[in-house]
């Protein structure tokens, strides 16, 4: 790897600080980076299945070698800590540690699966660096799919066992664990639109998985107690800032319909032990909701250490009256079947002008702000960490450079952001920036590139693009500076 350049961020230089202890850090995913498909045990995920579906991916891409991180993570590491990062968000795999589990029981514990992650917890804490460990983001062991999937409720009952186990034996070393990444993609986009894994297209289905997952969690964040005493429980979520540019009574009201999908679905339940009753009004022509047996929002509602929260864009919606083509910029992928279960016929995203990422998603780093704040008003007190934030460009290596200038703005107006919910008294402890490599992005392959350390798929080289150095910088200064140098 090439010697980097000096930071553009430097003494002398306008900044802002962040508090004293506020955490830096990297996120990933185990199936985007790790490769080794077939590898001490492992059987397939979802997204394995998903992903060797013709047709599914951009690109026919799948994760079978991705960044080959599970043999190149000593390299990885070691990246990581010259860029002085304090902290790194990574998944477990499930398929590697219980690789036999069905519906009925979780299997044998695959000792070589764990001992992957035993490793690379000693390795980072051996460098300085603390890991945070997310349990499922999303590679469901395919054998739980072919009964039901997040559809049946022994799905969530096998991960709470599944938890127990990792937390039981990284529980020494781990201080957080983050039970479920983005559970409105897995439900939404997984059993909805299908434009995730398994790809299925049943409304009734979605509204299932959001009940089993939302269970998943509270029986998760109990069993990670219970091996792990010692141990934070966090969740991350997709929240969404949504609004509207409209002014009638229907614009307000899609506000409320995608409000409740996306972020009351979730929240309440977790935060308040009850179902948003609105959502459930909203849905009613989809589902009955008897897959929510008595007691279950209890479980649910288990005390939560941290939650955290990914954010990328804005959400702007309108009411839509079916009287011309429906806009459907939402960001979430083309799909001729609606993630937004019972409110599809009523809403649309429209398309907004100025500046967007190459995933085609607006940048607007107020939602940042709004969103923090908002969770700070609404449950006062809950520490916050933002798990992921980043962007995706199309980078190019030139002579062992990366010049990508419009991450970095992407970040520096993302990190303001931050502190601005922060000065405002909201409890926000962290920050992991996504992502630490380019990796497979989804339906989208390796086509999307949000990494600040530059792939290459041929070779496997990394190069740190010019925004991890300065990322760097931040990091060791805990503080953003005002200006962007370019
Ligand atoms: C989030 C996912 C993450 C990555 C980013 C771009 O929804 O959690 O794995 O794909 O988006």
């Amino acid at each position: 790897m090439p010697a980097p350049a000096p930071a553009p961020a430097g003494e002398g230089a306008a900044e802002r600080a962040f508090p004293q202890g506020f955490v830096w850090g990297t996120a990933t995913a185990s199936y985007q980076i790790e490769g080794a498909a077939a590898e001490d045990g492992r059987t397939p995920s979802i997204w394995d299945t998903y992903s060797h579906t013709p047709g599914k991916v951009a690109g026919g891409d799948n994760g079978d070698v991705a960044d080959d991180h599970y043999h190149r993570f000593r390299e990885d590491i070691a990246i990581m800590k010259r860029l002085g990062l304090a902290s790194y968000r990574f998944s477990v795999a499930w398929p590697r540690i219980t690789p036999q589990v069905g519906p009925d029981a979780l299997g044998p514990v695959n000792e070589a699966g764990l001992a992957f992650y035993s490793t690379l917890v000693d390795e980072l804490i051996a460098a300085g660096i603390e890991p945070a460990v997310t349990l499922y983001h999303w590679d469901l062991p395919q054998a739980l799919e072919d009964a039901g999937g997040w559809t049946a409720r022994a799905t969530a009952e096998r991960f709470a066992e599944y938890a127990e186990v990792v937390a039981g034996a990284l529980g020494d070393r781990v201080r957080t664990f983050i039970t479920l990444n983005e559970p409105w993609c897995s439900a939404y986009l997984g059993y909805a639109s299908g434009v995730h894994a398994p790809g299925r297209t049943e409304p009734a289905a979605a509204l299932a998985a959001v009940h089993h997952l939302n269970l998943a969690h509270g029986l998760g964040a109990a069993a990670v107690r219970r091996a792990a005493p010692g141990a934070r429980v966090a969740l991350t979520l997709n929240l969404a800032w949504v609004r509207t540019e409209g002014s009638s009574d229907a614009d307000h009201d899609a506000v409320r319909r995608v409000d409740g999908l996306q972020n009351r679905v979730f929240l309440d339940p977790v935060l308040r032990g009850s179902y948003p009753a609105d959502v459930l009004a909203d849905t009613a022509e989809v589902t009955d909701w008897s897959f929510v047996l008595d007691g279950d929002v209890e479980l649910i509602h288990q005390p939560l250490d941290v939650l955290g929260v990914n954010y990328y864009s804005p959400t702007v919606v309108r009411a839509w009256d079916g009287s011309g083509p429906r806009a459907e910029a939402d960001g979430h992928g083309a799909s001729s079947h609606s993630p937004w279960v019972g409110s599809h016929h009523l809403i649309e995203f429209p398309e907004l002008p100025g500046p967007k990422t190459d995933m085609g998603w607006s940048i607007d780093a107020r939602g940042m702000t709004e969103l923090l704040l908002r969770i700070h008003r609404e449950h006062p007190g809950l520490e916050v960490m933002v798990t992921e934030n980043g962007a995706a460009y199309p980078d190019v290596v030139v002579g062992g450079r990366v010049h990508d200038l419009e991450r970095t703005r992407y970040l520096r107006d993302h990190l303001h952001a931050v502190l601005d919910a922060v000065d405002a008294g909201a409890p926000v402890t962290g920050y992991y920036l996504w992502s630490f490599l380019d990796n497979f992005e989804w339906g989208y392959g390796y086509s999307k590139r949000f990494g600040v350390v530059h792939v290459d798929y041929t070779t496997q080289e990394r190069t740190l693009k010019d925004s991890a150095l300065w990322y760097s910088a931040v990091v060791a200064r805990n503080a953003v500076p005002v200006e962007t140098a370019g």
